[in-house]
């Protein structure tokens, strides 16, 4: 039995259906803190089940006889996830699960200028003290999370993306979920380190001209400065936590975090990731 948290989150639902091309359905557990919300995999043969990282009777009774967990991060500041990252993995550990897979993030290292890397780094280090045999998916940023951007500089000519000259290997949430599938259902990726990303490192300005070429309208990558690209998600009423979040994640694409190209997504998918072009092209199909 295969458990799988976060399910009904953006990554998580490409998981399940991933698992259920595999034939796994049947064979795996779907957790939500609404299962209500996974009523179509219900009906596709998953098990859903209610559980919480804040609550740890929700987690022993959701982990109760799986064979592998895999804990899709939860949102929220770094005070509340890493202490619920740890009770799952503390749930994970006492109900005698053989493998923890965790998605985790590039560069989880405590000296990083993204501020959530320090979730991941202390989720990583929580793992490898409980004893578990793990997989860790060390995921780059998904390339749906600029499409927004790209669709209002289709409009205003301009993109506004975090860093102003950093490059980052985005890529397809859907391709991460299909890794996610691949590891969950082999224990031989057991003790891997996984570093999740796209084809290729790109710049705003890169990503401005393939928008460009697309779409056939000019598009610039002209950058506001990190504190403006801040300010603008302020005034989108973001919380505090999550301006700061971007103030970090501009600054540490500008320090090259996210650059480098691993060959790790090709390797567990037999074919060459997606890149940008791919899913912009996409877009609106
Ligand atoms: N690499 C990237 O670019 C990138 C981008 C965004 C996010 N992420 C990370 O990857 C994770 C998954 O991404 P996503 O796009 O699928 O996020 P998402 O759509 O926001 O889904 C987050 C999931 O976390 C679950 N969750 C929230 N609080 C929880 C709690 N207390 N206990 C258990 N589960 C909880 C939610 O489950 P329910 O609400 O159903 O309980 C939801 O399914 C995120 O949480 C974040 O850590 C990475």
């Amino acid at each position: 039995m295969i458990v799988l948290t976060g399910a009904n989150g953006r990554l998580g639902r490409l998981t399940a259906l991933e698992l259920a091309k595999r034939g796994m359905a049947d064979q795996v557990r779907l957790t939500s803190r609404t299962p209500e919300k996974l009523e179509e995999f219900a009906q596709r043969g998953f098990k859903t089940v209610q559980a919480d990282f804040g609550d740890a009777a929700s987690l022993s009774a959701a982990f109760s006889g799986a064979q592998t967990v895999v804990m899709i991060s939860m949102p929220g500041p770094i005070a509340e996830r890493i202490p619920r990252h740890r009770a799952c993995i503390d749930a994970a550990r006492d109900a005698g699960v053989t493998r923890l897979v965790y998605t985790s993030r590039v560069n989880p290292a405590p000296d990083s200028l993204y501020p959530f890397a320090e979730i991941h780094d202390a989720t990583e280090k929580a793992i490898a003290a409980s004893g578990l045999s793990s997989t860790i998916m060390r995921n780059n940023e998904y390339i749906e999370n600029i499409l927004p951007a790209v669709e209002q500089a289709i409009e205003s000519g301009k993109l506004v993306m975090p860093g102003a000259t950093g490059r980052v290997a985005h890529v397809a949430v859907a391709e991460v979920a299909e890794a996610l599938a691949i590891v969950a259902t082999d224990d031989t990726h057991a003790g891997k380190v996984y570093e999740i990303n796209g084809p290729k490192a790109l710049s705003r300005a890169d990503v401005a001209d393939i928008a460009t070429s697309i779409v056939g309208r000019n598009v610039t990558g002209t950058p506001p400065s990190a504190e403006e690209f801040a300010d603008l998600r302020r005034a989108q009423g973001r919380p505090e936590f999550m301006v700061e979040m971007a103030l970090g994640l501009f600054r540490a694409v500008d320090a090259g975090e996210f650059e480098t190209v691993w060959p790790d997504l090709r390797n567990l998918l037999g074919r060459p990731p997606a890149g940008v072009g791919d899913i912009i092209s996409q877009m609106g199909t």
